[in-house]
C-alpha cells in the first residue's frame, strides 16, 4: 500500500510498532496535566517523565503514540515550508528495555520498508562527543550496517544531538537525527546538514546519562531510548512536496485564505503570511478545543494563544483582508483533523474567542501601525515607544520586533522590558494603595464619592436585578468609576431610575455605620463583596441603615473605607457616562456636586 494520508501514516506507525510488541499511550491534552514548568506540551515523551528514571510504567516498557504538540521556540521560523507551532509527533519508547541496536533498526525499517523512502534519500547526524560524553560510534556503525553510507553520516555536538535534560538535572543523552532530501534535484553523495533541502523528520535520543545538581553527567541507572518524529514533515516527504503547506494537512487551509483574500498562494509575495496565517490560526484552534478553556489574556497560555492570534490577524491585514477571517479557517481544519472530536465539540467557544480577539485587535491594529511607521522613521524604535505599541495598540513585543525586523528599524528588546517593569511596579504600587485603604487617598471629595459608589451598586441592583455585581472601582478626587456585570447598555429612563434613586437616599440623610466582623459573619449578614477578591478572615462592613427598608439597611458592603457619617454630606449625584468595558461588563462614570 503507498501511505499518503496522516491517517494512514499514523496508523502505519502504530500498527509496525505494536507488531514489535509496544503497548499504545493516549495522545494527551496540550495543557500537561501536573506540570507547572511548562505551558504546553511540546513533545510525546513529555507525559512520561515520571517514568523515565524507573518508576515502572502500568503499559510495559515498550511504549508508542502520536502526541499533538506546540512548541513556540521555532515560532519565528514559522513562515518557511517545514516549521510549525502545532504539529504531531511520532513517538516510540524504551524504557530500560532495548537500546541502539534494534531502536535504530525499528526507525530504518519503518522509513525504508514500511513507508518505502528510498535509503539513498537519508542521511544521519550522531553526537560528535565532548568532555561530557563520547563520540556516537556505537549509533553511526549501527547505520553503516543497516546501508547509509559513510558520506551520509555526520558528527555534530550538542547543540545539534543532545537532548535534555527536561529541567535543570535528570535524564539526557546523545541523539540520533534521520534526514529527508526534498528537493527535485538528485540528494548529493556527500551530506552537508547546513544544506536546508535536507529536513529532520525523526529523531531517537538515547537517555543513557543523568545529570546532577553539580552539573555533572553520571551515567543513568536506567536506559531509555525516545523516538519522536514529525507528521507533517513525512506526509510531504511522502506526497513529494518540498512544502508543507501544499499537503493535505495545511492546502485545504490555504484555499481558504485564498478564497477569503482573492490572492494566490503561488505568488511569491503572499506565501510567508498565508503560512503564518494557517499555522497560526490551526495551533489557536487546537489550544482554543481543549477543555481547559484556555482564551487569549496577557500572561502564560493565554498570551501565546493572543499573540498566535493578533501575529495571523497582522498578516491578513497585510494581505488586504478587511473584515474578520480567522474564524472562517476552522472549517477546513476539523475537516482535516476529524478524528480529533474535541474541535467539534467545541466549535463555538473557539469561534467566539477568534472572532472576540480578532475584533479588538482589529479597532486598534491600523492606528498602531501607523505609530508604528512614525516612530520607524528615525530608523530606531525606542523602548517607551515599543510600550506605548504594546499597552495602547495591543502590539506584543514579538510583533513590533517582527515589524523592526521587516523594515530594517533598530529595537532593544532591554529598553523595552526596562518600560514594561516600570509600569508593572507603577501599577503595584497603585494597587496595593487600593488593597490598604480602598483608597489611595483621603481627601473628603473622594470620601464622599467612595459612600456615592456603593449607593450606586444598590441602586443598580434595585434598578436593573441581581444580575449586577460589582467587578471593579477606581475613584479620583473628581469623579467615580464603577464597573459591573450586565449583559447590555443601559437605557436613558435606567441611568436616570438608578441617579434619582441615589439622590433620594441622599436626602434622606442616612446614617453610615462601620463595624468589625469574621468574613462568613459579614456574608450571612446580607454583605455584598467584590466578585473574585480576596478578603481577610476578619473585614469591617460599611452599612448605611435605612429603618424604612425590610433589611434595616440601604446598602451594606464589606469594605475598608473611610465614608461619611451621614450620606446628606454627599451632595448631588450625577452620571456623567456610560462605557463597554468588555462582553458582559460596563462601566458607569459619576460625579458629586455641592
Ligand atoms: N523528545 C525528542 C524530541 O523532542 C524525541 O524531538
Amino acid at each position: 500500500m503507498q501511505i499518503k494520508s496522516r491517517i494512514q501514516l499514523v496508523n502505519s506507525y502504530l500498527d509496525f510498532f505494536k507488531s514489535k510488541n509496544h503497548r499504545q499511550i493516549p495522545n494527551s491534552s496540550l495543557v500537561p496535566a501536573n506540570d507547572p514548568t511548562v505551558l504546553f506540551t511540546t513533545a510525546g515523551m513529555h507525559p512520561l517523565v515520571p517514568y523515565l528514571s524507573g518508576n515502572p510504567h502500568p503499559l510495559g516498557k515498550r511504549l508508542v503514540n502520536v502526541q499533538k504538540c506546540i512548541r513556540t521556540q521555532d515560532i519565528d521560523e514559522v513562515g518557511d515550508s517545514t516549521h510549525h507551532t502545532f504539529f504531531e509527533m511520532l513517538g516510540n519508547w524504551s524504557l530500560g528495555d532495548y537500546w541502539k541496536k534494534e531502536a535504530i533498526s525499528y526507525t530504518f525499517e519503518f522509513l525504508t520498508k514500511t513507508l518505502c523512502i528510498p535509503k539513498e534519500n537519508l542521511a544521519i547526524t550522531c553526537f560528535k562527543g565532548d568532555k561530557d560524553a563520547p563520540k556516537d560510534e556505537e549509533s553511526a556503525n549501527i547505520w553503516l550496517s543497516l546501508g547509509i553510507p559513510k558520506e551520509k553520516i555526520a558528527f555534530l555536538g550538542k547543540e545539534d544531538n543532545w537532548w535534555g535534560p527536561a529541567g535543570q538535572t535528570g535524564p539526557c543523552g546523545p541523539d540520533t537525527e534521520v534526514f529527508y532530501w526534498v528537493s527535485e534535484k538528485k540528494p548529493p553523495k556527500k551530506f552537508n546538514p547546513k544544506d536546508k533541502n535536507w529536513v529532520e523528520i525523526g529523531n531517537n535520543v538515547f537517555m543513557e546519562y543523568h545529570k546532577t545538581p553539580e552539573q555533572k553527567y553520571i551515567k543513568a541507572k536506567q536506559k531509555n531510548v525516545d523516538f519522536g518524529g514529525g507528521v507533517e514533515r513525512m506526509i510531504s516527504a511522502l506526497n513529494l512536496l518540498n512544502d508543507n503547506y501544499l499537503s493535505p494537512l495545511f492546502y485545504p487551509i490555504i484555499k481558504e485564505i485564498e478564497n477569503i483574500s482573492g490572492l494566490y498562494y503561488n505568488d511569491e509575495k503572499n506565501k510567508t503570511s498565508m503560512r503564518i496565517i494557517a499555522d497560526h490560526i490551526k495551533a489557536s484552534c487546537m489550544i482554543l478545543a481543549e477543555e481547559h478553556q484556555v482564551a487569549p489574556g496577557n500572561t502564560g497560555r493565554g498570551y501565546v494563544l493572543r499573540r498566535l492570534i493578533r501575529r495571523a490577524v497582522r498578516h491578513g491585514f497585510k494581505l488586504g483582508i478587511k473584515e474578520n477571517f480567522t474564524s472562517l479557517l476552522l472549517s477546513p481544519i476539523i475537516q482535516i483533523y476529524s478524528d480529533y472530536p474535541e474541535l467539534k465539540k467545541n466549535k463555538q467557544f473557539i469561534i467566539t474567542q477568534l472572532d472576540a480577539e480578532e475584533k479588538k485587535f482589529r479597532a486598534t491594529l491600523e492606528k498602531g501601525l501607523n505609530m508604528f511607521s512614525k516612530f520607524a522613521k528615525n530608523r530606531s524604535i525606542s523602548g517607551k515607544e515599543a510600550f506605548l505599541l504594546y499597552q495602547s495598540y495591543g502590539f506584543p513585543i514579538e510583533m513590533t520586533q517582527e515589524l523592526a525586523k521587516e523594515k530594517k528599524v533598530k529595537l532593544s528588546l532591554a529598553d523595552f522590558q526596562k518600560e514594561l517593569k516600570k509600569h508593572q511596579e507603577l501599577s503595584r504600587t497603585a494597587s496595593a494603595g487600593v488593597f490598604k485603604s480602598g483608597l489611595a487617598d483621603n481627601s473628603e471629595k473622594t470620601i464622599r464619592l467612595h459612600t456615592a459608589t456603593h449607593m450606586l451598586n444598590e441602586a443598580l441592583s434595585i434598578i436593573l436585578g441581581s444580575e449586577v455585581s460589582q467587578r471593579g472601582s477606581n475613584i479620583t478626587p473628581e469623579r467615580l468609576r464603577f464597573d459591573f456585570s450586565f449583559p447590555r447598555k443601559l437605557t436613558d429612563e435606567e441611568l436616570k431610575a438608578v441617579e434619582s434613586l441615589v439622590n433620594k437616599k441622599i436626602s434622606e440623610s442616612l446614617e453610615v455605620k462601620r463595624e468589625e466582623m469574621p468574613l462568613q459573619k459579614a456574608i450571612d449578614s446580607g454583605a455584598q463583596g467584590e466578585f473574585g477578591h480576596k478578603y481577610p478572615d476578619i473585614v469591617s462592613v460599611y452599612t448605611i441603615i435605612d429603618k424604612k427598608d425590610k433589611r434595616g439597611f440601604f446598602s451594606k458592603e464589606i469594605c475598608t473605607g473611610p465614608h461619611v457619617k451621614n450620606t446628606s454630606s454627599i451632595g448631588v449625584f450625577k452620571i456623567t457616562k456610560q462605557e463597554s468595558v468588555s462582553a458582559g461588563v460596563r462601566r458607569i462614570k459619576a460625579v458629586v456636586e455641592d
